[in-house]
This record gives C-alpha cells, sequence and structure tokens, in this order.
C-alpha cells in the first residue's frame, strides 16, 4: 500500500516515515537550494516561540524551510501600535531565527486595510475616521515604512508592500480590459490611488536592495476578473516606472478550486513584465476530512501549484501559510503538517516536486563549484535570472555569500546553493 495511503490507517508509520525520511535523506530546503528555489512558512510568532530551537514545530521550520514570514508581527498594529512607538521585539525575533538558520524573511506587510492601529484607523484600517488629510496620511504611511524598512535593511530581503488593494468585485474589466477597482481603505479614501506607488517608493528609498511586491488574494486563476484586475495594476505600476519587483499571489485555496492550466498561464504572463510571480499564502483546505482520499487529493493539489512554479526563473518563492493545522486561520486541516507535527501526505507531494527538480536540473544550470573559482577572473558581476545587476566586480570566491538561488555567472545561470 502508498506511503501516504497508510497516513490514515497507522499513526506509527507516519512516525517511522517521519524518522526515516529526516533521518537519511536531505531535507526540503536542500533540494529547494540546489533547485535555486525557496520553500517557506509563516511562523504564527505569538504561538511559536522562535527563540527556542529546540521545539519541534522550530526544528521542522529550520530543518525544511530557507525562507520565513511572520504571520502577524510585522503589520502594522504590531510594529507601530501608538503613534511614533514601534515594537520590533517579535520581528527582531523571527530575524535573528532565520539568520541562526541560513534562511531569508519576507516583510508582510507594509501597508494594509487590516491590522491598522488604532491611531490610524478605528475599525482597523477600512475607515479615515480620524478624519487625516492627504498630507497627513502620506506622512503617515511613510514615516511607518521608513522606520520599519530601515530597521530591517539587510535582514529582510523582500517585502509585501501593498497588500489586498484591489476590491473582491472587478466586473469592471468586462467592459475596460485594462481597468481595475481599488477596495476602500483609510489608504485609498485618504490618499487616493497613488497611496500604492508612494508606498513602493518609500520602501525603495529606504533600502533599495530590497525586493519589492504587490500582494492579492483571488487571483491565481486566469480567466477571472480579479486576476486581470491585478494584473493590469502590476503593469501600470510597472510601466509607471514604481519600483515593484513582482507580485504574490497568496493562494487561499480549497481542494477541488486549483486548474492548473489557469494557474499557470496567468504566473507564466508575469515574466513578460519583467516581474516575479511568487506564491506567499499557500493553504489548501480539505472540504471533507472525512473523505477516503481527502488528504491525498490535497497533496496532489500541493504537487500541482509546486510544478508549475518550479519551472519558471521568474517564480522562486512558495510559502506556505502556517506551520501546523491547529495553528491556522482556517478549517480544514490546510497545511503541510497536522497538530502532532507529522508530515502530511502533502509535505511529501512537496518534497517530491523539489527533489525530483534537483535530482535532474535542466540543461543550462550548472551548480557552482568551488573547484572552478581557480580556472575564471577574480572579479565577476552577478545578475539575476531577470538581467538585473545583483553585484558588480564580486570577487568570485564571495559568490557563496549570496543568498540560495539561480543567478546568471560568466553569462551561465548558476545556482547558488548552501
Ligand atoms: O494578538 C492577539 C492575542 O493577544 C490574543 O490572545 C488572540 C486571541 O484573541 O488574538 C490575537 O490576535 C489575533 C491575531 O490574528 C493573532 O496575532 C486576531 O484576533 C486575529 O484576527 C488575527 O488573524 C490574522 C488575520 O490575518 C487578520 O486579518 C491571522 O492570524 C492571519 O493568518 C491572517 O493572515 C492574512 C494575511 O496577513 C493577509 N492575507 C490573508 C491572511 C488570512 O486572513
Amino acid at each position: 500500500m502508498k506511503k501516504h495511503l497508510l497516513y490514515l490507517l497507522c499513526p506509527l508509520f507516519i512516525a517511522a516515515a517521519n524518522a526515516q525520511e529526516s533521518a537519511d535523506t536531505q531535507a526540503l530546503r536542500d533540494y529547494a537550494e540546489k533547485s535555486g528555489k525557496k520553500i517557506g512558512v509563516a511562523v504564527p510568532v505569538w504561538r511559536i516561540d522562535v527563540t527556542n530551537d529546540g521545539l519541534p514545530e522550530t526544528q521542522a521550520v529550520y530543518n525544511n524551510f530557507n525562507i520565513l514570514v511572520a504571520e502577524n508581527e510585522m503589520k502594522i498594529d504590531a510594529l507601530q501600535p501608538n503613534r511614533g512607538q514601534f515594537e520590533f521585539y517579535h520581528g527582531d525575533n523571527l530575524v535573528n531565527f532565520a539568520e541562526r538558520h541560513g534562511m531569508t524573511v519576507r516583510g508582510h506587510t507594509l501597508c494594509w486595510h487590516k491590522q491598522v492601529s488604532g491611531w490610524i484607523s478605528s475599525d482597523g484600517g477600512q475607515k479615515n475616521d480620524h478624519n487625516y488629510s492627504r498630507e497627513e496620511l502620506l506622512e503617515i504611511l511613510k514615516d511607518h515604512i521608513t522606520t520599519v524598512v530601515t530597521h530591517y535593511k539587510g535582514r529582510v530581503h523582500e517585502w509585501d508592500v501593498v497588500n489586498e488593494c484591489l476590491a473582491d468585485d472587478q466586473s469592471i474589466v468586462r467592459t475596460n480590459p485594462t481597468a481595475y477597482a481599488l477596495r476602500p481603505s483609510v489608504w485609498y479614501t485618504g490618499i487616493g490611488e497613488d497611496f500604492i506607488d508612494s508606498a513602493f517608493v518609500y520602501a525603495h528609498r529606504a533600502d533599495p536592495d530590497a525586493k519589492l511586491y504587490l500582494n492579492d488574494y483571488g487571483v491565481e486563476m486566469q480567466g477571472s476578473a480579479k486576476t486581470q484586475a491585478y494584473y493590469n495594476l502590476a503593469r501600470r505600476l510597472q510601466k509607471s516606472g514604481i519600483p515593484i519587483d513582482g507580485v504574490g499571489l497568496q493562494c487561499h485555496l480549497t481542494v477541488g478550486e486549483l486548474d492548473s492550466a489557469k494557474f499557470d498561464n496567468n504566473v507564466k504572463r508575469y515574466a513578460s513584465l519583467g516581474l516575479t510571480c511568487i506564491v506567499t499564502e499557500l493553504d489548501m483546505s480539505i472540504p471533507d476530512l472525512g473523505a477516503a482520499d481527502a488528504y491525498e487529493k490535497q497533496a496532489a493539489e500541493y504537487r500541482t501549484i509546486a510544478n508549475v512554479l518550479i519551472k519558471y526563473d521568474h517564480c522562486p518563492n512558495l510559502v506556505i501559510w502556517g506551520v501546523k493545522d491547529d495553528q491556522t486561520w482556517r478549517r480544514g486541516e490546510p497545511l503541510l503538517f497536522n497538530a502532532a507535527m507529522q508530515a502530511k501526505p502533502a509535505f511529501y507531494a512537496l518534497y517530491d516536486v523539489y527533489k525530483e527538480y534537483a535530482e535532474n536540473l535542466p540543461a543550462g544550470i550548472e551548480s557552482t563549484a568551488a573547484d572552478a573559482v581557480g580556472e575564471l577572473p577574480p572579479f565577476v558581476d552577478v545578475y539575476d535570472l531577470m538581467g538585473r545587476s545583483v553585484a558588480r566586480q564580486m570577487p568570485r570566491e564571495r559568490i557563496y555569500d549570496l543568498p540560495a538561488g539561480l543567478y546568471i555567472i560568466d553569462q551561465k545561470k548558476m545556482a547558488i546553493t548552501h
């Protein structure tokens, strides 16, 4: 009987399988890094003590993932609860944990219509009920973003700058294919559409090296109006010269919703804009936990998503929105680990995808071999796969200090692994 099918029947088997998998095979993150990819999780820092490397949760995180995001502790209400009072304790603990374990951090999120401090908006970000002027709100936004991004400069390598700024109703697209409709929020109502542009500019000025993302949900499958609206907004920002590096597809899905072709077609087209396209908050709820093959179906759809992303150079990240099923914001056991921290079939599905890819790297991708250093010029220019400069005239031996990933070095695509 397939290993995964035993999952439902024999918990002892799972314990042995976990021990077996983790004992004598490389971890998920090793295969992701060999593939030049990042695979990560959102960590509920207020529920998982990231200062304690001995917990089953923290060990599973640093053994299997190479990118992290704070589920709540880097949002506006957590970082600046009162005007001018910044609280970095929990965020710093997460960043310290990541650095201890050779992981990178995504910052989530600099500008949103939820979890906004009461002194900015009494209802958490929907209304400008303090009646701030445009100038006052721009100053508040600029001060928050500049202070936070400066604090984490060089330690948080990418940010969800603006989160969920699109309205859910994008019927406007049916009559105007290049249009989009923004969601009412304290920012949009008080400043106007250019709150988005300003947020990106403030973040870029604070840390020019950080990768800056737009992030939203319901924008995963080509064909939906909101998906088209999202593409339209990203294109408008990019064409306006706003320093946007990519888009995040949150992927809060339910098993049975995923259309592989529509997802693939949507993801693929961001490359033509010169934007990266990443999955930022993947969770996959099971509608009927009693169904005989519930966990297998969930695993199959996790596999589908990973198989789409791994094909594309412009899709470097896959982040799961939570560690274990009893600590998720959703019903339906949507994550990779169950409440007992046992890896589910969905975990093994991702593991198989990254292992298969890493062990069969497509032609043209070479792993960096230390012995090659001696044969080439001592200094090297490094570019990302979108052709953007990462480093100029870097001492060649320093290329191993680059974050794991795919680069163009000596005019060749190279995977830096750690
Ligand atoms: O901090 C308090 C804690 O002191 C208290 O003991 C506890 C129990 O009442 O509540 C805690 O606050 C909760 C917070 O999560 C945890 O820090 C809030 O009530 C709860 O509303 C909040 O939910 C978060 C939600 O965003 C808020 O909109 C979820 O954990 C978080 O997973 C979710 O994440 C969002 C992304 O940021 C954006 N994309 C959608 C995604 C799901 O909504």
